[in-house]
């Protein structure tokens, strides 16, 4: 299949979209996981072009998402597009079941179960939904085949859900690139097509270990200084992924009134990135580090220290787990 690169190829390929949503979905209802992300915000855009409102979007709020992300994606898709949108308040059932969980593979596991979960019980309120949509991109499939890491988009399913779903899924073939591309030929707004890439799991990945709420929150809060600064100094868009780690780890520090902290380092990492299987480090600003740096340790509970990392992929992968 040929890569989208250019408006036109994107317009193809929205219109090929819309006839083969269309012709599987029939007057069929579908319903959608939207995160807020590029992926399921694309998914989205086309199933609200290709069958109205016979699409349900749902986004359930895990508690891993980003400042601000919940709200946003209710002003942009109920309001301004004026979507189908169920909102759930999930956060205290995913905090809950995540508690003392430590092992990477494990949290994803349970986040993914979880995340199902909520679904099938949302699906059971609503009459004669037979398709489920999915903002699965290629780099998932390719990374859950390979065994790299396990995937929340791919399988999984309980089997009552495989028995009553059919799948749909009508970016899976797509390089995030060209999801973006997409994105734009579809007339979704600037701030959403440019939006970085988000894990399914969210924050829940960046807060190592065993997820605590407070880490949690330093997390969230230091991610927050992280854009703001980033498009304060231009760079939103224009470097490709950026965020920020609370490891579950503690070092030694001193606060200006010469008294002994204990706290976490917060790690920022920001890169660039074709389709995410290689990754180069942004070279930043040191006066921009100094900033984010200052910002974060005077603004963000239990944080003494602000690292960057300037690995590049490989060696070490994009997100840390
Ligand atoms: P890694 O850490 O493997 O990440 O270098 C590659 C890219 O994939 C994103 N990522 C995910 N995206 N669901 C997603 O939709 C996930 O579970 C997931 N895990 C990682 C990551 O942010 C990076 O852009």
């Amino acid at each position: 299949m040929e890569r989208i690169t250019t408006k036109e190829l994107a317009d193809a390929f929205i219109a090929e979209q819309i006839e083969a949503l269309q012709a599987q979905i029939g007057d069929g209802k579908v319903l959608l996981a939207l995160s807020g992300g590029v992926d399921s915000s694309v998914v989205a855009a086309l199933l609200i072009k290709a069958i109205g409102k016979n699409l349900t979007c749902v986004h359930v709020n895990h508690g891993l998402l980003r400042k601000g992300e919940p709200e946003q994606v209710i002003k942009v898709f109920k309001e301004e597009l004026n979507a189908n949108l169920i909102y759930i308040d999930a956060v205290d059932r995913f905090l809950d079941k995540l508690a003392g969980v430590s092992d990477p593979e494990t949290k994803r596991k349970i986040i993914g179960e979880e995340f199902i979960d909520v679904f099938a019980e949302e699906a059971r309120k609503l009459d004669g939904v037979k398709f489920l949509g999915q903002g699965t991109i290629y780099p998932d499939i390719v990374e859950s085949e390979k065994g790299v890491k396990a995937h929340h988009n791919v399988g999984g399913l309980p089997q009552d859900l495989q028995d009553r779903f059919e799948l749909v899924e009508p970016v899976k073939f797509l390089y995030k690139d060209e999801v973006r591309m997409v994105g734009k030929a579809l007339g979704l707004p600037d701030n959403m097509v440019n939006r970085q890439p988000f894990p399914g799991p969210g924050l829940g990945v960046r807060c190592t270990g065993a997820i605590t709420r407070d880490r949690l929150e330093a997390v969230r809060e230091s991610d927050a200084i992280v854009r703001e600064e980033f498009a304060a100094a231009g760079l939103a868009g224009k470097v490709w992924q950026y965020f920020t780690i609370v490891p579950d780890y503690k070092s030694t520090g001193i606060t200006e009134n010469s008294e002994r902290t204990y706290a976490w380092p917060v790690v920022i990492r920001a890169v660039n990135s074709i389709d995410a299987t290689s990754a180069t480090p942004e070279p930043l600003d040191w006066a921009l580090l100094n900033k984010i740096t200052a910002r974060i340790t005077s603004e963000v509970k239990g944080v003494n220290r602000v690292l960057y990392d300037v690995t590049p992929k490989p060696t070490g992968t994009i997100e840390w787990e």
